[in-house]
C-alpha cells in the first residue's frame, strides 16, 4: 500500500498537481440511509453556494445505482464514469462544465461496479480521480445506504455529511449508517456532520438533530456535529421540475438561505491536517486495493 501512495504521489507530481496544491481540495461526501431525503439537491446548491464564494468546485455523481446529479441540472453528459472506469476516457473528458460556474463528473446509473474492478482499472480510476485535485472543493453525491463503493468515499473524505429528515424511518436510517461508519472506518479524522432537511422549523432541525447526536454519543462514542437545517419549501420540487437548481431559480427562498448558512458553517470550521485529495485518494486506494 505504501507503494501504492508513492506511485501516486509521484504520478500527482507529473500532472503538475504538487502535493502541496493537492492538500488544498477539501472532500465532502454526502449521503444519507434512506434514499430520497435530498442529498443531490444538497450537493448541487451546495456546489454552488461555494462557488458563489469564488471557489472552484465540482460534483461528482457518485450515486452509481441512481445517478441524478445531470438531471437535477438539466445538463445531459455525453460520458460518464462509466467510461472513465472502463477505460474509454479519462476524466479530463468526462469532466462537465456547466452554465452555473460548477463542474460535474456525471454518474452511471446502475453501474455498480466499482468493487469488482480489476487491479488495472482500479488504479486507472484513482488516477484519473487524482484530476480533480484541480477544485477547492469536492462534493461527492455517494447514494443512500451502505454499499461498499459509498464506504469507501466517505472512509476517504474530510466530511460526511448525513442527510435526514425529521421522519422517523429517515432518522433511525440515519443513526444505521452513522453505525456502520463509526465500527466500519477507522478514519479518525473524518468529520460527522448532521444536516436535517425538509423542516417545518429551526427547533425542529435542532430536535432531530439532537436526538441522534445523543444516540450516536451513547451507544457508538461517536462525535456527530449538527451542521444546519433545511426547510421544506415548495420551491425545491419545483426547481427539480424546471431542471434548475434552487439556489438560481429561488435565491432569496427558504431553502436557499439554509444552504448559504451551511455553506458558511463549513467554511469556518477549521481545516485539519493532512486532508484533501492525496490524503482522500491514499485512504481510497486503501480500501480498494
Ligand atoms: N428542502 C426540501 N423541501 C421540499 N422538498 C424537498 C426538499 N429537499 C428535497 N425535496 C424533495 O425530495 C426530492 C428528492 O430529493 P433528492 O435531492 O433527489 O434526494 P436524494 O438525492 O437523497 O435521493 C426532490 O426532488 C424534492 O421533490
Ligand atoms: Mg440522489
Amino acid at each position: 500500500m505504501a507503494d501504492q501512495a508513492e506511485q501516486l504521489r509521484e504520478l500527482m507530481r507529473k500532472k503538475n498537481n504538487s502535493v502541496d496544491n493537492a492538500k488544498k481540495t477539501r472532500v465532502l461526501a454526502i449521503s444519507s440511509g434512506k434514499g430520497g431525503v435530498g442529498k443531490t439537491n444538497l450537493s448541487i446548491n451546495l456546489a454552488l453556494a461555494y462557488a458563489q464564494m469564488g471557489k472552484k468546485v465540482i460534483v461528482m455523481d457518485a450515486d452509481l445505482g441512481l445517478a441524478n446529479v445531470n438531471v437535477v441540472l438539466g445538463v445531459i453528459p455525453k460520458y460518464n464514469l462509466y467510461h472513465l472506469i472502463r477505460k474509454q476516457k479519462t476524466m479530463r473528458e468526462i469532466i462537465l462544465n456547466t452554465s452555473y460556474g460548477i463542474q460535474i463528473v456525471a454518474g452511471a446509473s446502475g453501474f455498480s461496479q466499482i468493487a469488482n474492478l480489476t487491479e488495472d482499472e482500479r488504479n486507472n480510476f484513482i488516477f484519473e480521480l487524482s484530476e480533480l485535485a484541480m477544485a477547492d472543493i469536492l462534493i461527492i453525491d455517494t447514494g443512500a445506504g451502505v454499499s461498499n463503493n459509498v464506504l469507501s468515499f466517505i472512509a476517504a473524505a474530510d466530511d460526511a455529511l448525513i442527510v435526514t429528515t425529521p421522519e422517523p424511518t429517515a432518522i433511525t436510517d440515519a443513526y444505521g449508517i452513522i453505525k456502520i461508519i463509526a465500527t466500519e472506518i477507522d478514519n479518525l479524522n473524518l468529520g460527522l456532520k448532521l444536516v436535517v432537511n425538509r423542516v417545518k422549523s429551526a427547533s425542529e432541525g435542532k430536535k432531530v438533530a439532537q436526538r441522534v447526536i445523543n444516540i450516536a454519543g451513547q451507544f457508538l462514542n461517536v462525535k456527530v456535529d449538527y451542521l444546519g437545517f433545511i426547510y421544506d419549501d415548495p420551491a425545491v420540487q419545483a426547481s427539480v421540475i424546471k431542471q434548475k437548481p434552487f439556489l438560481i431559480n429561488d435565491p432569496k427562498g427558504k431553502a436557499s438561505i439554509c444552504v448559504k448558512h451551511i455553506s458558511s458553517r463549513l467554511e469556518h470550521v477549521e481545516y485539519k491536517e493532512g486532508s484533501g485529495i492525496t490524503r482522500f485518494l491514499r485512504r481510497l486506494m486503501g480500501r480498494m486495493g
